[in-house]
């Protein structure tokens, strides 16, 4: 049975189930927008809609298709699995559980050792935090303005009151509260109350356009964290696997955290699955409650499979040159074109592959991002800086899906320059 050569399966037909069945105001918002797409093939760093228009995707879903979509050798490895695997079973130990989390260990920091396996970036982060409370029998959780750690119910009472008001998920009063990012002083303010779990920090602040933190200012946070008694959370769902040119982003900045998250990307696009690493301390529940926190899928043993392979991919000799090469080719490309639209196109921040583009505009949604859809090039904009528009390269794009990118932005550019 084919889903998406079946004469019968018509995007029209698509359109209005999802109204009826699905989520109705988000399907109707891309209709309003004009950029009414429903995904049919995908291949590598390309997604085609069911109408047969094709689009270079520069936003891989915050990671996710890190290794572009469908890559031939993450579907082996979960097919493969599948001869003679399962989810598995949350109570016992399993083969891949634990060869995963070896494997994991072994490209972190030493003394990061223990790996928590849940199904998404929220789950990973609800678990670090679970386990900064447990460590320090501590309740309150400090974050960044304009971070996002997700949605689910502790992720997002660490976000943007945007997200977590709506479903009253602000949690106790004094319990999820926010400093600005690159202020040490005010970090120390909330620290120096000595009632602080966690501080939980994005290595770059996706949702927030990618600023690049302040030199010394990650590492001189953990220093205040360990000051007073506060775990340090890097989480890393977007800017880990490779994609900044290190395994983990922190690792520029020098320093080396309590826990790590990781997600998206972790499961190849193919199979959800999430990981939260910790050290002896934010672990600590491991040897005391093992059995107090679970997830029946978290951890399941096809995704374990699927990871270890995106693991070995993104480690590779090869893919780490390719992203050497790729972030040079992207500054010059965008450099280039911020020179051609100067005054429209402000400048950018990069680390690696992961860049945020300043558009002088209120709204990049409306003003650049239609523009490049209209010309093949899906791209998102900060949801809480929207000027911003984020361009995440997968990690093994080649030289063809670049000179496409260049050419197809820069039509995308000059089209929005007419309409401002
Ligand atoms: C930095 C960051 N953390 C956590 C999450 C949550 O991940 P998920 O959507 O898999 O729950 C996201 C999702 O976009 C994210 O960008």
């Amino acid at each position: 049975m084919s889903f998406l050569n079946d004469p019968n399966i018509t995007k029209a037909d698509i359109i209005d189930k999802s109204i009826r069945y699905w989520n109705p105001s988000k399907t109707q918002e891309w209709i309003d927008r004009g950029m009414s797409i429903v995904i049919g093939k995908r291949e590598g760093y390309y997604f085609w809609d069911m109408d047969g228009r094709k689009f270079l995707n520069i936003h891989i879903n915050g990671g996710t298709y890190n290794l572009g979509h469908r890559n031939p050798e993450v579907i082996k490895a979960l097919v493969d699995a599948t001869e003679e695997l399962d989810v598995g079973n949350h109570h016992f130990p399993g083969i891949t559980k634990a060869l995963l989390a070896e494997k994991l260990a072994n490209l972190c920091p030493e003394g990061l050792d223990y790996v928590c396996y849940s199904t998404c970036g929220g789950e990973a982060v609800d678990v670090a935090i679970k386990s900064a409370r447990y460590a320090t029998k501590r309740k309150k959780v400090i974050s960044i303005k304009g971070c996002y750690h997700g949605h689910t119910g502790l992720s997002v009472s660490t976000g943007d009151a945007v997200f977590k008001d709506p479903f009253l998920c602000q949690g106790e009063p004094g319990c999820f509260v926010q400093v600005p990012l690159n202020d040490l002083d005010a970090m120390e303010a909330e620290l120096k109350k000595e009632d602080a779990a966690c501080v939980i920090i994005e290595s770059l602040l996706a949702t927030y356009g990618f600023p690049i933190p302040d030199k010394g200012y990650l590492a001189g946070v953990k220093k205040l964290c360990e000051k007073y008694g506060t775990l340090y959370i890097a989480d890393e769902v977007q800017t880990g696997l490779m994609r900044t040119g290190k395994m983990w982003c922190f690792e520029h900045e020098g320093f080396v955290p309590d826990m790590i998250v990781t997600a998206k990307g972790f499961g190849g696009g193919i199979y959800p699955i999430s990981a939260t690493i910790m050290n002896r301390k934010a672990g600590s529940w491991l040897f005391d409650i093992g059995r107090m926190h679970g997830s029946t899928c978290g951890g399941s043993e096809l995704g374990c499979a699927v990871a270890m392979k995106v693991l070995d991919i993104s480690t590779r000799p090869e893919t780490v040159a390719l992203i050497k090469k790729n972030t040079a080719r992207l500054t010059e490309g965008i450099t280039a074109l911020k020179e051609k639209y100067d005054g429209f196109f402000r400048g950018f921040t990069q680390r690696g592959v992961i860049m945020g583009l300043d558009f002088d505009c209120k709204d990049a949604s409306v003003s650049v991002t239609k523009p490049l859809f209209d010309n093949g090039v899906w791209a998102h904009n900060s949801r809480l800086r929207p000027n911003i528009l984020q361009l995440k390269l997968g990690l093994l794009c080649d030289d063809a899906f670049l000179d496409e990118l260049f050419e197809k932005m820069d039509k995308g550019l000059a089209q929005a320059v007419k309409m401002r």
